[in-house]
């Protein structure tokens, strides 16, 4: 019975901020309408600058919730990436939690220093006047509807919030207003076909490079979700899909489409500085039967906020685009690598509770040891997501904002969808 209220209490606190999300999404998205039509007789550059900014503007209310509502500690492993600077309070851990390793790791260069145990509780920002985010390709394991949320997160500790655009699955263009925002905000729509997705991949690489457009581009190779609780048949599957191209077997991540991947390398190459390859591991528990540490279900993006989700552990190998192979068979032999390496860290994360292994010795700029929870100032983005529910307030408020809202909701969400359907 506690059980259970405390189910329904959870539920209440995590619905009630996804609430004002989606009811801050017509406000929001004719906020941006407006920008639209004001920036049309000016240079595209003021447009895109101005999205960039309404982009980081809705996320950092996201954000605020996910960061400091769910109360889950996230903890990093692997780089420190060159624009931590500005961001979050990195807090040095052990396994063990008695020597903590302090690392701050300069672009590039490595600057290890040991903190000595001494300073177990004192916290230090990465000071490595690098304050701009760069142009990235990201890529990440895909397990749950949360893991675009890890993105937001990760996007909030380096400047880069406005910045993120996806590769999405095509059936999310139908959104409402969502859908066509994202095709406004320059996100790929894909259905997983290469002959089908190849033009508008081009025109949107295209569009960064020529409109020098910043971007955190993010992919999920896998091309679906991995939930590891449910692994059968879906591993089946994959076997059967690796076996045929001679690649390695994976039993924790999925094999990665390579197409996707490789037309976003050869569009980008001259516009991004890296690839971010990330490992995202929500929570794990002791199996009673086994005696293993197993992978729990994956959270929905309402267990999080419920604060039903304690620690986040997050892996992050920066690559830098100079690294990458030139041609197509080396890119794909690169992204096959990098799977099998997701594949042991994520082995190595359950059996020995470290991202660490073996092939990382050959990491020339860090050390794969470090381990840190990153804290991040909650005024950063509070007083942004004051600013986005302002917006809403004359559409409740007042008479004629409420009229205005709802045919904002009916005419523009259809017309919005009537758009971004030709994506
Ligand atoms: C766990 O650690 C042991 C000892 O260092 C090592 O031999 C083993 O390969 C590790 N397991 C994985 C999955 O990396």
């Amino acid at each position: 019975m506690a059980a259970l209220l405390r189910h329904i209490g959870g539920t209440v606190v995590g619905a009630a901020p996804l609430a004002v999300a989606f009811a801050c999404a017509p406000s929001f998205t004719m906020l941006w309408s407006v920008m639209r039509v004001a920036t049309a007789p000016l240079p595209i550059r003021v447009f895109e600058r101005c999205d960039v900014v309404l982009y980081d503007l809705y996320q950092s209310f996201v954000s605020f919730f996910y960061e400091h509502w769910a109360g889950v500690r996230l903890v990093f492993h692997g780089d420190v990436l060159p624009s931590s600077a500005q961001a979050a309070t990195i807090v040095p851990l052990t396994a063990d939690g008695t020597k903590p390793l302090l690392e701050v790791q300069a672009h590039g260069a490595a600057a290890v220093g040991n903190a000595g145990a001494a300073s177990a509780a004192a916290t230090a920002t990465a000071a490595t006047g690098a304050p701009e985010a760069e142009n990235v390709l990201y890529m990440s394991n895909h397990q749950c509807a949360a893991d675009w949320v890890m993105v937001d997160l990760i996007a909030l500790r380096h400047g880069a919030l406005g910045r993120i655009r996806y590769m999405m699955k095509r059936s999310l263009r139908l959104l409402p207003l969502y859908g066509w925002y994202f095709a406004m905000h320059s996100c790929v729509f894909v259905r997983k076909n290469w002959n089908h997705d190849q033009r508008g991949l081009l025109v949107v690489l295209d569009r960064f490079r020529s409109r020098n457009m910043p971007i955190w581009l993010v992919v999920f190779p896998e091309g679906t979700r991995f939930e590891p609780t449910q692994k059968p048949a879906i591993l089946e599957r994959s076997k059967l899909y690796c076996a045929e191209r001679g690649w390695p077997q994976f039993e924790q991540v999925l094999p990665p489409r390579i197409n996707g991947f490789r037309g976003c390398v050869n569009g980008l190459r001259n516009h991004i500085d890296a690839v971010y390859d990330v490992t995202v591991m929500y929570s794990t528990s002791n199996d009673l039967a086994s005696g293993r540490t197993v992978r729990d279900r994956t959270p929905s993006m309402l267990d999080l906020l419920a604060r039903r989700y304690k620690r986040i552990d997050i892996h992050i190998r920066r690559h830098p685009v100079e690294a990458l192979p030139m041609s197509d068979e080396g890119i794909e032999q690169w992204l096959v690598d990098r799977f099998q390496e997701k594949n042991n860290r994520i082995k190595s994360f359950l059996e020995n509770g470290t991202f660490a292994i073996p092939e990382d010795e050959h990491a020339t700029f860090v050390l794969p040891q470090l381990v840190r929870e990153e804290r991040v100032n909650p005024w950063r983005t509070f007083f942004k997501s004051v600013l986005l529910v302002a917006t809403l307030v004359p559409f409740v408020a007042l008479e004629k904002g409420r009229k205005i809202l709802f045919y904002f909701c009916t005419v523009g969400t259809l017309a919005g969808m009537a758009v971004s359907s030709r994506y």
